[in-house]
């Protein structure tokens, strides 16, 4: 299985109260389909998780193939998943796969660049803050989750030396690994998840200097699934993520950069553009969540 150069990047939206100016900037990189996708959320939040998202995938297509930051386009598929639609023929550019994740106050990206030789290739990747705010406690949220994991995943999330945050942790990065293999499947919740059976690393405890965790492996249905890898990350100490790589490996296990604001919008245009301004005014009205 050949090594990929791996891209991973995060944005913490704590450090972004966005001003008018800077939020007409990161609106005109977006396509206008998107636009009136993100006006539909209640909150801004919301807003700014996807609106970062598209910006992570625009730097992450235009660095890697060349191609005009402005020109660069995304399409969905039937399930959602955003691809990106080649300009050139296949053949003299560079075959890429990437997925976005976001929750809380962080968004992430990760991608892989390959060459058109390589054959079939895909990443999927997932983030999830450690915290149940279902209002129940921990058995009760458990207990909801049931069907979501084996009897093997279970009995490892609820180990006897596993306090409740330890088990709480236990479960997010079963959850993140399980997240990141659908998504690179691209497939949603059509999946029997009890099916996809994961063995966490455990050569260390999950920490962040250990990050990330790159032994993890998956069996489907009792079959080994050896053309995949997978990468557990802690990028703080309460958001773990996961990466899923379907045949293909990083060339290097590296931890997720946080980028700046600045570094997101330095190749889009800072044109002044009335109607954006508006569209951006509205968004500016939605509320906060209350954290
Ligand atoms: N496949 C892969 N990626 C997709 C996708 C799909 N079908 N649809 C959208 N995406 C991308 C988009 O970039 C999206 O960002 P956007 O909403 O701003 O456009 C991003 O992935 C969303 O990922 P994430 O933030 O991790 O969202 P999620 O975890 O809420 O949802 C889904 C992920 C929608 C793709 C899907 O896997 C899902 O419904 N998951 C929950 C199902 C479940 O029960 N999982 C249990 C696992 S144990
Ligand atoms: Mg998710």
């Amino acid at each position: 299985m050949s090594k990929h150069i791996c891209t991973r990047w995060a944005f913490d939206l704590s450090t972004w109260r966005p001003t008018l100016p800077q939020l007409t900037q990161a609106v005109s990189a977006i396509q206008p389909e998107e636009r009136v996708r993100l006006m539909k959320f209640h909150f801004i939040d919301d807003f700014l998780s996807s609106l970062i998202g598209r910006l992570l995938m625009r730097k992450f297509v235009s660095t890697c193939s060349g191609e005009n930051y402005h020109q660069v386009q995304f399409a969905r598929d039937v399930r959602g998943k955003p691809y990106w639609v080649q300009q050139k023929a296949k053949t003299t550019t560079t075959a890429l796969s990437f997925n976005v994740s976001h929750q809380g106050k962080l968004v992430v990206l990760a991608g892989i660049r390959g060459s058109p030789t390589d054959g079939e290739f895909g990443i999927g990747a997932d983030v999830m803050k450690i915290e149940h705010n279902s209002g129940k406690s921990l058995t009760e949220f458990f207990r909801l989750m049931q069907s979501k994991f084996s009897t093997q995943e279970w009995n490892y999330i609820c180990r006897p030396q596993h306090n409740e945050r330890a088990q709480l942790k236990a479960f997010m990065r079963h959850w993140c690994l399980k997240e990141a293999y659908v998504k690179e499947l691209g497939v949603g919740i059509t999946v029997d998840l009890q099916q996809i059976n994961f063995s966490v690393d455990t050569t260390h405890a999950l920490e962040e200097a250990v990050s990330p965790l790159c032994a993890s492996s998956l069996r489907y249905n009792g079959t080994p699934m050896t053309q995949w890898h997978f990468e557990e990350h802690l990028l703080t100490p309460t958001y773990c993520a996961a990466i899923a790589f379907r045949n293909c490996q990083p060339e290097q296990h590296a931890k997720f950069e946080f980028l700046r604001l600045e570094q997101l919008l330095e190749h889009s245009s800072n044109e002044k553009q009335p109607e954006l301004m508006d569209y951006c005014k509205q968004a500016l009205l939605k509320p906060y969540k209350q954290q």
